[in-house]
């Protein structure tokens, strides 16, 4: 008779967190609930040992070696590029650019394909919830060129006024950059019908979207968004920091000159002249990250192995239970609450400033963004200087929001219950 095998029994999403071991540790003594993954997420094991791995075995740089160390160690670089294709469903490899983050992702497309489609009478649009990040690329490259820079305002329930897309782009109209999911607010913008608006009014616009919040959050395909341009970072992905990518579409890449010269990206130089290799080569001077991409790769592999679609979910169930019990907490104002959700809650309290909440809610073991979230313009619209921000990642859970509801109830005591 065969012998029965023994089946690996199914992981749920509340098995993952012990995947984190800074998740176990203590934060002012206290059990870390970490709620600032909108910041920047926490690394699994197998990312941190991969990482380790690669610099004990066999680490040498890239493109450069033919022994066998740089040979193993450019395989599994490359190995990356095709992986991160398949993550966010671009046609090619080599439509996959590495950078250092998100924001060098916008300022590369800025300042190669800005300065060479822009010029005086044209314009840039962007959104009133963009990060810095996605602000100030466009207001340089725009003051280089001679540019304009346009904005789509902000409803106050933290969702994009669609209408003005429509009312905004025109035929002068060159790029149009969006944030997909607002690190602010965690609002989810309906990418793909935003592209459709805008390519109705004017089909020569090129369409970037950040990101950042968004891969993290639940699957992204761009061919079906639709955009021109992807960006978005390693370290948000629980991946390391110091990697980013920006995807573009082949015959924009082709066209766009480099954004940093030096080495790996030519093909030769001479005093007189220099000739470049093609995308994505052009665009990646210098050594590049070597081991922080190798760990990127196996960030996507263990997010794909958990599904995108379940760490959405997830997400969504936390997100619907923390607003629940935060209706524990008297006098908190929510600042995006449309219907389209991220994990992410930003909010003010009746009886306390930001900062203080945030300081008192790290003495809890509590970690929250205290700030203006990179989004200066954004809590201008609001009339606010900062918000409190609570971020939920694949590990969070209902603890994490039991230690935040009961630190917030505790800085009310300590601050004034407020009017
Ligand atoms: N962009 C990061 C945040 O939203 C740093 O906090």
């Amino acid at each position: 008779m065969a012998k029965a095998v023994a089946q690996k029994p199914q992981r749920t999403m509340a098995d993952y967190r012990a995947d984190f071991p800074i998740l176990a540790k203590a934060m002012n003594g206290k059990p870390v609930a970490y709620l600032d993954t909108g910041a920047s997420a926490q690394k699994p094991q197998i990312v941190i040992d991969t990482m380790k791995d690669v610099m004990e075995t066999h680490y040498a740089n890239i493109h450069r070696g033919l022994y066998e160390f740089s040979q193993i160690t450019t395989t599994e670089f490359e190995a990356v590029r095709s992986k991160v294709a398949g993550f966010i469903g671009a046609g090619a490899a080599d439509e996959i650019i590495f950078t250092r983050n998100t924001t060098e992702a916008i300022n590369l497309v800025a300042q190669s394909w800005g300065r060479k489609v822009l010029q005086r009478g044209d314009d840039v649009v962007i959104t009133e919830m963009e990060h810095h990040a996605n602000i100030v690329p466009w207001q340089l490259v725009c003051g280089m060129t001679g540019a304009k820079l346009k904005v789509v305002p902000v409803n106050d329930d933290g969702t994009l006024n669609l209408a003005a897309f429509e009312h905004l782009v025109t035929d002068n109209t060159k790029i149009v950059s969006f944030v997909h999911v607002s690190n602010s607010l965690g609002t989810i913008n309906p990418a793909k019908k935003i592209i459709e608006i805008c390519k109705a009014k004017n089909p020569d616009v090129t369409m970037l979207v950040d990101g950042s919040q968004s891969v993290v959050h639940g699957p992204v395909n761009i061919q079906d968004i639709g955009c021109d341009f992807f960006a978005f970072t390693g370290h948000k992905l629980y991946g390391p920091t110091g990697v980013g990518v920006l995807w573009g579409r082949a015959d924009i890449l082709e066209r766009m000159p480099p954004y940093q010269g030096g080495g790996d990206m030519i093909e030769r130089v001479t005093f007189e002249k220099t000739s470049f290799k093609e995308a994505p080569a052009k665009f990646e001077a210098g050594t590049p990250a070597i081991v922080e991409v190798i760990g990127l790769g196996t960030a996507i592999d263990y997010v794909q192995g958990i599904g995108m679609a379940a760490i959405a979910a997830h997400e969504k169930s936390l997100f619907e239970y923390a607003m629940k019990e935060l209706a524990a907490v008297p006098g908190l104002t929510y600042y995006g609450t449309g219907p389209e959700k991220a994990g992410i809650i930003s909010f003010r309290a009746d009886w306390g400033h930001p900062s203080d909440i945030g300081m008192i809610l790290d003495q809890c073991g509590v970690a929250v963004r205290s700030g203006h979230h990179c989004c200066q313009p954004l809590m201008q619209r609001y009339g606010v200087e900062a918000t409190v921000r609570a971020s939920f990642g694949l590990y969070s859970n209902k603890d994490d929001i039991a230690a935040l509801v009961a630190g917030l109830q505790k800085a009310r005591s300590l601050l004034g219950s407020g009017t």
